[in-house]
Order: structure tokens, then sequence, then C-alpha cells
């Protein structure tokens, strides 16, 4: 049998993160977890620019983009506005895997608090 990892935890099936991206509560965090290709990829579902949240957004081009006002942000938390090239990193990602057809993910102890609006609203 096979032991997991101290500080990871399993957060839905690929095939679910796949068809929409997914609002997982984790260790007292609210996690949006979604297929970025066929990598998988989690940040906090809360968008720092406007505290929406991610999960109810849509992926495109790999990254997910928030609903309110449109801003695309990749797995590694860079944020890009609509239209532009102007990136930041700006919300906190987390090491993510696939293992057989389960996503999880390492949540460090204690877990880092969110950096706050870094991008004017
Ligand atoms: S609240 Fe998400 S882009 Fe503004």
């Amino acid at each position: 049998m096979k032991r997991a990892l101290p500080g990871s935890r399993m957060l839905c099936t690929v095939g679910d993160a796949r068809m929409a991206p997914q609002r997982v509560l984790c260790a007292g965090r609210a996690l949006v977890v979604w297929m970025a290709g066929e990598r998988p990829a989690v940040l906090d579902d809360r968008c720092p620019h406007g505290n929406a949240r991610l999960s109810a957004g849509y992926v495109l081009d790999g990254r997910i983009v928030c609903p309110a006002h449109m801003w695309g942000f990749a797995p590694d938390g860079t944020a890009h506005a609509p239209g532009t090239d102007v990136a930041a990193p700006v919300a906190h990602s987390y090491k993510c895997w696939i293992s057989g057809d389960r996503i999880w993910v390492y949540l460090p102890h204690p877990v880092p608090q969110h950096p706050g609006a870094a991008i004017p609203v």
C-alpha cells in the first residue's frame, strides 16, 4: 500500500477538473482546481483583484478566467489583464500532481496567507 506524503491531500478526480473548474474546501482553504492541458493546477479560490470566486470562471488556453473582470490566471498564479501581455505574480499557487485518476495537492503547514490584492481594482 502506498502512503501519501505528509501534507498531501486528494482534491478531486481528473475527469471532474477537466469538465469544469472545481471548488474544493481543504484544510480550511477554498481552492480552485482545473486542468491546464494535461497538467493540474491549484490556486486559492479567491481572485486577488476583487475577491470573486475563480471556480465560477472558465478555462481558456490553460488559464482560469475570473468571471468578474476576465483576468486570466496561469497555473503559477501569474495574472494577465484581458487583451494585454501585462503579467504579475499575484495568486498563490500550490504544488499539485495526478496519481491514478485523482488530483493531489501539497499544503505546507502553516499554509501561506494570501498576498492580498496586488492589482488595482
Ligand atoms: S475580481 Fe477577478 S478579475 Fe476582477
